[in-house]
């Protein structure tokens, strides 16, 4: 009998596949039909910093008084946030499985609060989506500044296990990751992919890009999954960005990832994919004779292998000599 069960940031899930956090996880519809088609977590779409800052910034400039500015601005802010957190409770109220609430910040201050009131509408979990643009106006070490005093801020407020949305870009994720363990986050998802932008040579404008990732982009998830899980043992890691077969879901949980979030194959084929991974997943475990998932959790991770350095390899020098 084969057990999909696994941990992911301390939460039990029934299977490794989590539904991401994207538009498909932003009504109760949808998230039932995720739930229905056999995830094992939902995470809810983030409520956005940026969104809510953006759209009371414009309000209040329409206002001459700056008590009415400040009234406009809590307002907005309240309303945002209530909407959410009936998303949550609804959410909670019509599934079983966990349910992860996400906001995407980039000033740790200010969401110190919502995140409590996210806790207290019952969340099981809070996933940090958090990134800024470093274009030179911040000091080389901002991003990851930003990441540990904003999990140490949170850890103050927040029972709920914490779990870090990663950009790709830090210098030294292994480093960063051992930091958020110390001070308590209890997982990371690796990574977030980011809006996409492209350049449009006929009109001369700035454009949106490709929205979903390609298989080509697990590459790298599979590398820094396995180098993190080897280096900050004991801590959960879910696999995000470019996940797009059964196998990769495999391969994730090879290199050392105990969640498997899903996002663009669920844009591009719906959520009965979900069932067909799971099937072919049960398939390959019983050819391997592993029974469990923590049976082959990790196996191939940057500590587990002879040599490590395979993981390490950027260049192209020796392997692909051939193309000439
Ligand atoms: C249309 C769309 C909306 C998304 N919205 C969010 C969001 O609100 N919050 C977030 O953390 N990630 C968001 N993401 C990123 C996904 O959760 C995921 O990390 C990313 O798409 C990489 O996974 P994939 O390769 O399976 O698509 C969004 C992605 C897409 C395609």
């Amino acid at each position: 009998m084969i057990n999909l069960e696994t941990t992911f940031a301390g939460i039990k899930l029934k299977n490794p596949l989590i539904a991401g956090s994207s538009g498909l996880t932003n009504s109760i519809q949808k998230i039932k039909e995720l739930e229905e088609a056999g995830v094992g977590a939902i995470v809810l779409k983030s409520l956005f910093e940026e969104q809510i800052e953006n759209h009371s910034d414009k309000l209040s400039q329409l206002s001459d008084y700056p008590e009415a500015a400040d009234y406009i601005n809590t307002y907005i802010k309240m309303n945002h946030v209530e909407k959410y957190l009936d998303l949550i409770r609804a959410a909670k109220e019509a599934c079983t499985v966990p349910i992860v609430a996400s906001i995407n910040c980039y000033k740790s201050a200010r969401w110190v609060d919502f995140a409590k009131t996210i806790q207290d509408a019952g969340a099981d979990a809070l996933e940090l989506n958090l990134f800024t643009v470093n274009a030179g106006e911040y000091s080389d070490t901002y991003l990851e500044e930003t990441y540990v005093n904003v999990v140490r801020e949170l850890k103050k407020v927040v029972h709920i296990p914490l779990v870090i949305k990663m950009a790709k870009n830090i210098s030294n994720l292994p480093g960063l990751v051992g930091k958020l363990k110390a001070l308590g986050a209890n997982g990371v998802v690796l990574f977030n992919r980011f809006y996409q932008l492209d350049i449009d040579i006929k009109t001369m404008e700035i454009t949106s890009g490709p929205v979903f990732s390609t298989p080509s982009d697990f590459s790298d998830t599979l590398r820094w999954t396995a180098i993190v899980s080897g280096k900050v043992p004991d801590f959960d890691i879910a696999c995000s960005y470019g996940v797009h077969s059964w196998e990769d879901v495999i391969k994730g949980i090879l290199a050392g990832a105990g969640g498997i979030q899903l996002c663009s194959i669920l844009y591009e084929q719906g959520p009965d994919v979900v069932g067909d991974i799971l099937t072919l997943v049960e398939e390959w475990m019983l050819q391997n004779n592993y029974d469990h998932i923590d049976a082959f959790k990790g196996k191939l991770n940057y500590a587990n292998i002879e040599s490590p350095s395979l993981y390490e390899r950027v260049q192209f020098m020796k392997y692909f000599s051939n193309y000439k």
